[in-house]
Formats: C-alpha cells, sequence, structure tokens
C-alpha cells in the first residue's frame, strides 16, 4: 500500500561519502590505452569530482587511491601511480582556494620522502579550509589501521577493562569524523576491498558498472537520490 512507500520531501545529503576509485586500468584497456592513461584519467575524474562535492556542500568525502595490497601490482605501474600522485600533490594548492581541507589516511611511512613532505605540505596548507574535508586514502588498508590503532592504544597504557568501541574509533586514521554514510563503488565489483572496515558498519552501500573515470557529478547524484529511499534502521524497527 503506497502509504507504506517513504515519501521524499526533500533530498538530504550523505554526511560522509566514501568512494573507491575502481576501474581506471578496465577503462584504459577498453580504449587499448596503456593502464597508465586509466590512472591519469582516474585522477582527473577525482578532481572534478571531489570539487562537485565540496560545490554541493558534502561535508566528508574519503576517495580510496592505493591500497596497502596494491604494491602486489607490477613495479612499473606503482611508480606511475605514485608519479601521478605526486603530480596531484604539486598542483594542490589549487585546491586550497577553494576551500577544501586535505587529510591523507594510510601508512604514508614508507612512501618516498618528498611524496610525504609534498602530503605534509598539503594538509598543513589546507588545515583552515571550512569547506569539504577530504580524506585521501593511501598506502590505506582497513586492517592495518586497525592493527595501527591496536597499538596505539597499547602505548598509551590504558588499562583493557577501560577500552570501548569508542577507543577504537578515536584511534583510527579517522578519528573525530563521522563515519561514512554512504559507500560508492564503481566498475561493477561488489566488495569492499579493506577500505573502512570499521567505520562502514553501518553504511549504506551503492554499486555501479561505470568504470571510475566515467563516473561523472550526474552519477553521484543519481547515486545520492537512491540514498534518499534507503530506509535506515540501525537494528532498530
Ligand atoms: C583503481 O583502478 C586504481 C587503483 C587501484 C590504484 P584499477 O587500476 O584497479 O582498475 P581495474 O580494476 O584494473 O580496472
Ligand atoms: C581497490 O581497488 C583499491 C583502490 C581503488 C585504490 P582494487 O582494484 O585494488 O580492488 P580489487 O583488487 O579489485 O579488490
Ligand atoms: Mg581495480
Amino acid at each position: 500500500m503506497a502509504i507504506f512507500k517513504k515519501k521524499i520531501t526533500e533530498r538530504v545529503l550523505p554526511t560522509h561519502i566514501a568512494i573507491i576509485m575502481d576501474g581506471n586500468g578496465r577503462w584504459a584497456k577498453k580504449r587499448s590505452l596503456p593502464r597508465t592513461a586509466g590512472h591519469a584519467a582516474g585522477s582527473k575524474n577525482f578532481k572534478d569530482i571531489a570539487r562537485y562535492c565540496n560545490k554541493i556542500g558534502l561535508k566528508y568525502l574519503t576517495v580510496y587511491a592505493f591500497s596497502t595490497e596494491n604494491w602486489k601490482r607490477p613495479k612499473e605501474e606503482v611508480d606511475n601511480i605514485m608519479k601521478i600522485f605526486k603530480e596531484y600533490l604539486e598542483d594542490a594548492k589549487n585546491f586550497k582556494d577553494e576551500n577544501i581541507q586535505v587529510q591523507f589516511i594510510g601508512d604514508r611511512s614508507v612512501l618516498d620522502a618528498d611524496i610525504q613532505r609534498l602530503m605534509k605540505e598539503s594538509e598543513d596548507a589546507s588545515a583552515d579550509a571550512t569547506g569539504l574535508h577530504l580524506n585521501i586514502a593511501i598506502n590505506y588498508g582497513g586492517r592495518d589501521e586497525i592493527v595501527h590503532a591496536v597499538k596505539n592504544i597499547v602505548d598509551s597504557g590504558v588499562d583493557a577493562n577501560d577500552i570501548t568501541e569508542q577507543t577504537i574509533t578515536d584511534s583510527l586514521y579517522t578519528a573525530g569524523q563521522p563515519d561514512p554514510d554512504f559507500i560508492i563503488r564503481p566498475s561493477g565489483e561488489y566488495r569492499l576491498s579493506n577500505y573502512l572496515i570499521w567505520q562502514s558498519a553501518y553504511a549504506e552501500y551503492w554499486f555501479s558498472d561505470i568504470l571510475w573515470p566515467d563516473f561523472k557529478p550526474k552519477d553521484l547524484d543519481r547515486a545520492i537520490d537512491d540514498f534518499n529511499k534507503r530506509n535506515r534502521r540501525f537494528g532498530g524497527v
């Protein structure tokens, strides 16, 4: 009966959208281009989508740029992804004028020293921005993040009986941020690939066959419309 259908009166934005930017390689293959070209197109698309999220007033966006598992790829591809990441960082000051606050999540200690320096500069330069909070996950793995959190908790000397869910939440890279309420994965894969596994406990998911470089603002709008149709219960009735 119609009364059971959720009536959409006003579109609400999720508070925190997390995107798995997947499908760059297949996008390139479809065009008979090297995978490198797919990563370059994916990087450009990331900038467009981040700007769009800022424009519509989204509070938090977390993008998956490179996972702890992606080191398994051929060295040439990894080097190329890092090169594209460095180019983005060198250009990142552009973001500052747009009032986007940038933060990197993941284990940066193993990245090249110049990349680490640029990451810090980018975070420092945008620290006072009040628009979109953009997390870029680089050498990020959800399990690795939890191990890192547990080490910090043990190091702090806290009594085991005092450890709560909040203790762990506060020790993650995303400490102080709301959990993602909407996780988007283009590229036709239906998995998390070790992304935000603690934080996503009650997220809504949206999957699509679109390959990341083809994922446009209109697709994000469609996803947000679908989010608005979800009935989130959090274990209640
Ligand atoms: C995502 O695209 C980018 C990274 C994982 C760095 P892929 O490179 O995984 O693209 P597909 O999945 O091979 O198409
Ligand atoms: C997830 O994509 C990681 C990023 C998008 C950075 P992958 O392409 O690495 O994931 P799998 O291997 O298909 O699970
Ligand atoms: Mg992939």
